[in-house]
């Protein structure tokens, strides 16, 4: 088959891609994004340990296992995956990134209490979570060699943070509400402008080679109406610091708050805790004005859901 003009757009971001990674891999702050000088991560001190300080012993098989997890979820979890993404997705540069939601500013939080399910969570349970919604799966159960893996990842990147304290950097930025409220039109404009290149026109993302080389934002193959980036707050935050890719806190916070709710205006998975009536739903889970889930946007009722 003769490669499109859209496969080979494709893998010329899919080297960009690659060389940002290394870029936001490599420790030289020269290599830094521009916003390094006022990066939280160098302002709270705290570098993750670079990957070649991975011990050889047993227990550094299990920290290797869950970075492989944490960057190809589908392929190394397979069975609790249940759609395209990855983890690192949305915990880039493999869960190192500060304002990326890194898993340094994550560890030493737990156990914590959480309102989404009224209990105090271990840190596994906040990782069964992540399968359940972000990766529209099945929570792998406690003691699993896919959970002890990540723990130990985890575990091994926050060595010398303090526990309890969240770290600055630790999940995705806080933006003030947008001044005006967000709006689909301006979204798509802004959708259409920065991200559509590579997210595709319908949110679909691009595969090459049964790969996710961009994931997709919304329908089937996306995080499901459970997951954190289904609220505007977290999506809007995690966009301005971190999108378009390699050119993160260049949007205005409005582009940011806009383009979230264009994202999230679209359907995607069934929340899988679905009550039978999108009402029930929103009522119990999805009470609060940065859920789009039992909205009407676009002239559409959202909540729905779309099959795999
Ligand atoms: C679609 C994007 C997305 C994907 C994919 C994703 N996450 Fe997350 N993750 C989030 C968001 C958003 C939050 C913050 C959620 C909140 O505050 O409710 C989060 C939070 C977390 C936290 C807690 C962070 C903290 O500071 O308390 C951990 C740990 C985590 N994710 C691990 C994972 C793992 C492991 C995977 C893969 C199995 C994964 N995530 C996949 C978006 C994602
Ligand atoms: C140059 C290509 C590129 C552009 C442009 C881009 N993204 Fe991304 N985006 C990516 C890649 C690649 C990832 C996954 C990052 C990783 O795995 O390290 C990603 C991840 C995401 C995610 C989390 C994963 C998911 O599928 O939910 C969201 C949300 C997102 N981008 C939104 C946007 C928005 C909104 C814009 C426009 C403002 C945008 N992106 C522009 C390449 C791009």
């Amino acid at each position: 088959m003769k490669p499109s003009p859209w496969m080979m757009i494709g893998a010329l971001f899919l080297l960009a891609a690659c060389n940002q990674k290394a870029q936001q891999a490599a420790p030289s702050v020269a290599n830094e994004p521009a916003a390094a000088a006022t990066s939280p991560k160098h302002a709270s001190g705290f570098e993750p340990p670079a990957d070649s300080s991975i011990p050889s012993d047993d227990f550094g098989k299990q920290i290797a296992l869950g970075r492989q997890i944490f960057i190809d979820t589908g392929r190394y979890a397979k069975g609790y995956v249940g759609n395209q993404l990855s983890c690192e997705n949305c915990h880039l540069d493999a869960g190192r990134l500060a304002q990326s939601a890194p898993l340094w500013g994550a560890y030493p939080m737990y156990p914590a209490y959480r309102s989404k399910n009224h209990h105090v969570n271990t840190f596994a349970e906040r990782l069964q979570g992540c399968f359940q919604y972000s990766m529209n799966g099945k929570a792998p159960p406690l003691g699993d060699d896919v959970l002890v893996a990540l723990e130990a990842y985890a575990y091994w990147m926050s060595k010398g943070e303090s526990i309890g304290v969240a770290p600055l950097g630790h999940g995705y930025p806080k933006l003030p509400k947008p001044a005006q409220a967000p709006d689909y039109a301006r979204g798509e404009s802004v959708f259409k402008r920065d991200c559509a290149l590579c997210h595709g026109d319908n949110g679909q993302g691009q595969q090459a080679a049964g790969r996710t080389v961009f994931p997709p934002l919304w329908g089937p193959q996306s995080f499901n109406w459970g997951a954190g980036m289904e609220r505007l707050d977290n999506a809007a935050g995690f966009i301005k610091a971190n999108m378009p890719l390699s050119r993160g806190n260049t949007l205005t916070d409005q582009d940011a708050w806009d383009v979230a709710y264009f994202m999230n205006g679209h359907e995607r998975p069934q929340d899988p805790r679905f009550h039978g009536s999108i009402e029930e739903t929103r009522k119990a889970y999805h009470d609060t004005p940065d859920s789009l889930y039992g909205a009407t946007v676009n002239g559409k009722t959202l909540g729905e859901g779309v099959l795999k």
